[in-house]
């Protein structure tokens, strides 16, 4: 498949059709009438895509399996993915926030993060998280005492219940994969490290704090990095731990989540049923026992492709003996990962979205500077004018989450589509929202 070929439709979400006329509808909607109802830029999801994804990855890994808020969060998500049996993991006090402000019962969270505070830990063991997964000794130390103590700062007089964790370990596997998001190496922020010894004084430390009824010491948590394609390093990381896991006769091991998805056309990535039977097969092999819950928490592959963006081109500029910037009105606000990680996305547009894409372009943002590009390297049909629609598929992870208001450019709506009904579930930000914490 050549770069001016249409858009692959695997890259497109589940419901994705295309009428006569050659438009692209998604969820019964229609892509360009709903970016003029409700402007650009525009986030869409496919929910009936989403929903299949978390039940694919529950099928998958089973009970206990957590969606990465990270990837993408609000209210509308989080309620779907707890609707859908995954568990949630949070990274923050903000998205655990989310989370619960979604309904969603403390029990099915996991929270993470390399740095958590007081705070955060205290309102965790308030509300009954489900599990902590620990990831230094001075957490340690603030989980004894918190629980201890039976308060925190924020949680006045309440007593937490003692607290399920996971020690997250760095196993000292690398995985092909942009270095910002690499973390199961040994030099690493996150996690305790096999190589190193700390990660046998972290379960020594949870051993007694379990032994003396503070924390219940459930299991081991490796996480390698993201947008991981080959299934390999999964297996390794399993070799590498099942020794020292063995000896801890540990009811859970968790792979952390990592599956890459294809952005653009000729990419293809694992599907989630292959990456959880090569990881349970690696398991059986280095002899943990089938009792122990193994599971994941992907979030990328729960979202990615469910999400598009629309945008509107403003400007089409020819810089001859270069190249041809198309100007949309969004760009490193609303998608930093190009800018970030140099992530290639494709372009499309949705009013003819069969079309060859014989006109090679490089689509732009509209802010003031020139790493704000949104595909770099993008072909498009060359009736492409000012005033159209312009989509890039498989925006649905770390998009919306890592959106910002830079020059001030107030973050897009979210809107889910399904059965013909397009329902807002994130407002598009106003003016007003973007001086609303001013005092
Ligand atoms: N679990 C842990 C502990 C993680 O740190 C992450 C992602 C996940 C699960 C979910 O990983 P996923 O299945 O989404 O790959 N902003 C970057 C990705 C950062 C990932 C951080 N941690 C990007 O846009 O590519």
């Amino acid at each position: 498949m050549g770069p001016s070929d249409p858009v692959s439709r695997s890259l497109l979400p589940t419901t994705a059709a295309v009428d006569g006329d050659g438009r692209l509808s998604i969820g019964g909607v229609d892509l360009v009438e709903l970016a003029e109802e409700h402007g650009t830029p525009l986030y869409v999801y496919d929910e009936e895509h989403l929903r299949i994804r978390c039940r694919e990855a529950v099928e998958a890994w089973g009970d206990g399996v957590a969606y990465a808020t990270k990837a993408f969060l609000c209210v509308a998500m989080a309620r779907l993915a707890f609707e859908e049996g995954m568990c949630l993991d949070v990274s923050t006090g903000g998205e655990l926030h989310v989370a619960l402000t979604a309904g969603v019962p403390a029990h099915r969270l996991v929270l993470h993060g390399n740095n958590k505070s007081d705070a955060e830990l205290a309102s965790a063991l308030a509300v009954g998280i489900g599990r902590i997964v620990v990831d230094s000794f001075d957490e340690i130390d603030r989980i004894e005492r918190l629980v201890t103590e039976g308060s925190g700062p924020g949680v006045r007089g309440s007593a937490p219940v003692r607290p399920k964790v996971l020690a997250r370990i760095t196993p000292g596997v690398e995985v092909h994969t942009h270095e910002f998001v690499r973390t199961g190496q040994d030099d690493s922020k996150f996690g305790f490290g096999l190589a190193s010894g700390a990660a046998d004084q972290a379960v020594e430390r949870l051993q007694s704090l379990h032994d003396a009824g503070i924390v219940e010491f459930v299991g081991i948590h490796a996480h390698l990095g993201s947008q991981v394609f080959a299934l390999a390093p999964f297996v390794q990381a399993i070799e590498v731990l099942a020794d020292f896991f063995a000896t801890l006769e540990l009811p859970e091991l968790v792979v952390g989540g990592g599956l890459g998805v294809a952005y653009v056309n000729g990419e293809e990535a694992p599907p989630m049923a292959q990456w959880a039977s090569r990881v349970r097969a690696a398991c059986l092999h280095a002899g943990i026992p089938e009792s122990v819950r193994v599971s994941a928490e992907p979030g990328r592959s729960i979202v990615a492709s469910a999400g598009i963006t629309l945008y509107r081109v403003g400007t089409v500029k020819d810089v001859p003996g270069y190249r041809t910037y198309v100007s949309v009105d969004g760009g490193m606000s609303d998608n930093p990962r190009p800018v970030l990680y140099g992530s290639g996305y494709e372009a499309f547009l949705p009013r003819s979205a069969g079309a060859e894409r014989p006109m090679p372009i490089r689509l732009v943002g509209k802010h003031c500077e020139t790493g704000d590009v949104v595909v770099a390297e993008g072909f498009v049909p060359d009736d492409l004018r000012v005033g159209d629609i312009v989509a890039t598929p498989v925006t649905g992870a770390y998009g919306h989450s890592m959106a910002s208001n830079y020059n001030k450019v107030p973050r897009p709506a979210v809107i889910f589509v399904s059965g013909g009904v397009a329902r807002t579930v994130v407002r598009r930000e106003t003016f007003d929202d973007l001086v609303r914490l001013d005092l």
